[in-house]
């Protein structure tokens, strides 16, 4: 039997657009067993801030530009953060790097999603930098947060067949298409019990993935 609560409460951390989050909410309406209880934004003109609040989900912003060290910003997040209770702090386009007290503190039950097949490509620009190497596969994965950036217990990726015609913005729009089944299926897996984070890797049903789960192997998972 699952210790998880029926509903897992998630926090999700955003810096722009949102449409991770967005797909998220979706997911939590359909079938997750799953609530968005806060939108986070560490930039206070993020676009998905509105979307959120239309959708009548809770936002907040925390603004990094207030605070002249990462390690009060952060400590001004977890504070926001810790007022939802959250089962699970999702990154969906978060774009700040964090310190190692805030990871410490939702190590096991914080995710980010990464657009690139880890451990390909950390950091920025991960379209352009797939397209430079001529790729003929490129991604995102979900990954449990750690202190390596963009570099903890992978759990899940999804790919798309690079072509000929791609531009860094035609792929990404592609990847970004996977990205939104992709985090969905992740964030299920955890609020059910079945996705934990042991002796640095992620186990799903009990099995540790030494490589991450491909989506692509089984899309109904
Ligand atoms: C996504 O590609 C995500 O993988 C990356 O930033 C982008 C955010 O997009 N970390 P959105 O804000 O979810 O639309």
């Amino acid at each position: 039997m699952s210790e998880r609560p029926a509903r897992c409460r998630l926090v999700v951390l955003i810096s722009g657009r949102g449409s991770n989050m967005l797909a998220l909410a979706d997911a939590c309406a359909r079938d997750l067993p799953a609530d968005i209880v806060a939108v986070i934004s560490n930039e206070p003109g993020a676009a998905g801030l509105a979307s959120a609040a239309e959708r009548g989900l809770k936002t907040e912003v925390v603004a990094h530009r207030k605070y002249p060290e990462r390690a009060t910003f952060d400590d001004a997040l977890a504070d926001t953060i810790d007022r939802y209770r959250p089962d699970l702090v999702v990154m969906a386009g978060f774009m700040r790097i964090v310190t190692p007290p805030f990871i410490k503190r939702y190590l096991g039950r914080m995710l980010n999603i990464h657009p690139s097949l880890l451990p390909d490509y950390p950091g920025l620009n991960t379209h352009a930098r797939a397209l430079a190497d001529q790729r003929t596969r490129h991604g995102a994965t979900v990954h449990f947060v750690t202190d390596t950036l963009d570099g903890g217990p992978r759990i899940a990726a999804a790919s798309v067949t690079v072509v000929g015609t791609d531009d860094a913005d035609t792929l990404a729009a592609r990847v970004l298409e996977r990205e939104h089944e992709l985090l969905p299926s992740v964030v299920g897996w955890f609020a059910t019990g079945r996705l934990t984070m042991r002796d640095e890797l992620a186990w799903l049903d009990g099995q540790p993935l030494n490589t991450p789960f491909d989506l692509d192997a089984d899309p109904a998972a």
